[in-house]
């Protein structure tokens, strides 16, 4: 086991080569990003006083050819959305429980004292299946008073010999929230069958909980559920979570792992039903999506724009440049019928700096390499933008489908689709090395990264109405 000391002087000798991963041209313009290293799952998100705080995992490892380095969970302030702080790392795998990394969790603020729930994860050298054996995951608790210093004592509030006898080794990244006086946590699972669910607990102060039950699916839906949050819109309740190990159906599950929801219907603490599970995403890089309720009561969803254990997971053109990973936008999520939404934050038409409108009976030729585009359609007609040379994403109304195919800018990826009965709306946003595409005001996304330098667009189809607006980056202190 490293010591706090060793593990800070560790990312401080890889954090010296942030001028020059500055000097990538693959890094985002209006994208979160670690200074060096990989970027993990958003986590904790919370707003206090006016100030928003956005932590994530954090790894330097790339810098020491490691496959498992050290992760931390690294923190960005913002009071805009436009104007960001990076905010010192918080806590360290420094004890027995989080030896092999700070994992997936959630800070909950209550009374100005920022409470951090998360996973601490070790894996014993050996041989072993590290599902039922080998490893350990431990929830951990301590505190902050300002959300940055978090130095205050760990503890351990419970093991693996803790959670109920029919859960394998994988239970973690536990979400609080609270309701009519009582604390709340989900934590995701994987049980004995290799059944995916999530535990329900609850608590009276945050540290004792009390299992409730498991919720899952009538019938089994992936071995494994990772990252769960319970969230309530309109009164109606919904399940985040993602789901490992579901086969592809058609245009359903593409992916190595799924990021979604379920709609609750019932009493989540007694007799419920999941419904459905729906996709949030159909691009090939959301994952560990996470929600937290800003102090307007916006609930605003953040994802890693990446996808783990799949061939493309190691992004390895930004790899060979010391960094990889980024956050995907933050989303608004909407209610609407049983379905969550997604919406741009209002926030982000503050980067808009031209804006061009087109009516599109052909074709049109753009350039920029930064942008966004508000496309209508006035007749479900075919549609076509290649941006990057060549990537591109089609609409083909005969086949209802539209499709988001890579070619070679996609580093392994081909192509994802969609099935769109009607396609009436896309809302696109392009940064330096990625592509996120709102349907039909934000029913679903396709969220991607794009590896080429090319900013030539094309866009192709009839009666097209088309609002094009170039973009500012961020701006990181
Ligand atoms: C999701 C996840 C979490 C875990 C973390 C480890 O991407 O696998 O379940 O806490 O990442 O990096």
């Amino acid at each position: 086991m490293k010591t706090k000391l060793e593990i800070i002087q560790k990312i401080q000798e890889a954090e010296q080569f942030k001028d020059k991963v500055k000097t990538d041209p693959y890094r985002l313009k209006y994208h979160l990003m670690p200074l060096v290293g990989s970027l993990g799952d958003p986590n904790g998100m919370a707003q206090h006083q006016g100030i928003y705080h956005l932590y994530y995992l954090y790894s330097p490892r790339d810098y020491f050819n490691e496959i498992r380095g050290v992760n931390t969970w690294a923190h960005f302030s913002t009071k805009d959305f436009i104007h960001f702080k990076r905010e010192p790392h918080t806590i360290y795998p420094d004890t027995l429980e989080d030896q092999n990394g700070i994992y997936s969790g959630c800070i909950y603020i209550e009374n100005d004292v920022f409470h951090m729930l998360y996973t601490g994860n070790v894996r014993h050298v050996g041989n072993y299946d590290y599902v039922l054996e080998g490893r350990e995951q431990n929830l951990i608790y301590t505190y902050s008073n300002d959300g940055i210093k978090f130095d205050f004592e760990k503890e351990v509030l419970m093991r693996n010999s803790d959670f109920p006898s029919h859960l394998t080794l994988h239970v973690r990244d536990p979400k609080v929230f609270k309701e009519n006086g009582i604390y709340y946590m989900v934590l995701g699972a994987r049980d004995k069958d290799d059944n995916g669910c999530v535990l329900l607990y609850q608590s009276n102060d945050l540290k004792s909980w009390q299992y409730i039950h498991d919720i899952k699916t009538k019938q089994p839906f992936g071995y494994m559920w990772e990252c769960p949050d319970l969230i309530k819109i309109n009164e109606q309740r919904y399940l985040i979570t993602c789901p490992q190990g579901v086969r592809q159906s058609n245009h359903l599950y593409q992916n190595a792992h799924q990021c979604g929801y379920f709609k609750v219907s019932g009493d989540f603490k007694g007799d419920y039903k999941l419904e459905q599970f729906e996709q949030f995403d159909y691009g090939f890089d959301f994952y560990a999506a996470r929600s937290f309720q800003d102090e307007n009561n916006r609930t605003i969803l953040i994802g890693w724009m990446g996808m783990p254990e799949c061939e493309y997971t190691t992004n390895h053109v930004t790899k060979a440049n010391g960094w990889q990973q980024c956050l995907a936008m933050p989303r608004v999520l909407e209610e609407k019928n049983g379905k969550l939404y997604q919406h741009p934050l209002e926030e982000m038409k503050e980067l808009r700096k031209s804006h061009l409108r087109f009516i599109i009976n052909n074709q049109l030729n753009l350039k920029s390499d930064c942008f966004e585009l508000k496309v209508v359609l006035q007749h479900n007609s075919y549609f076509k933008m290649t941006i990057k040379k060549d990537c591109i994403l089609e609409y083909c109304p005969d086949k209802q489908i539209l499709s988001l195919c890579m070619n070679q800018s996609g580093d392994h990826r081909k192509i994802r689709t969609a099935n769109i009965n009607k396609l009436k709306e896309l809302q696109i946003f392009v940064d330096t090395s990625s592509i996120e595409v709102f349907v039909n005001k934000g029913r679903i996304t396709l969220t991607s990264r794009v590896f080429d330098l090319d900013n030539n667009i094309l866009i192709e189809g009839s009666s097209i109405l088309v609002d094009f607006y170039e973009l500012n980056s961020y701006i990181i202190e």
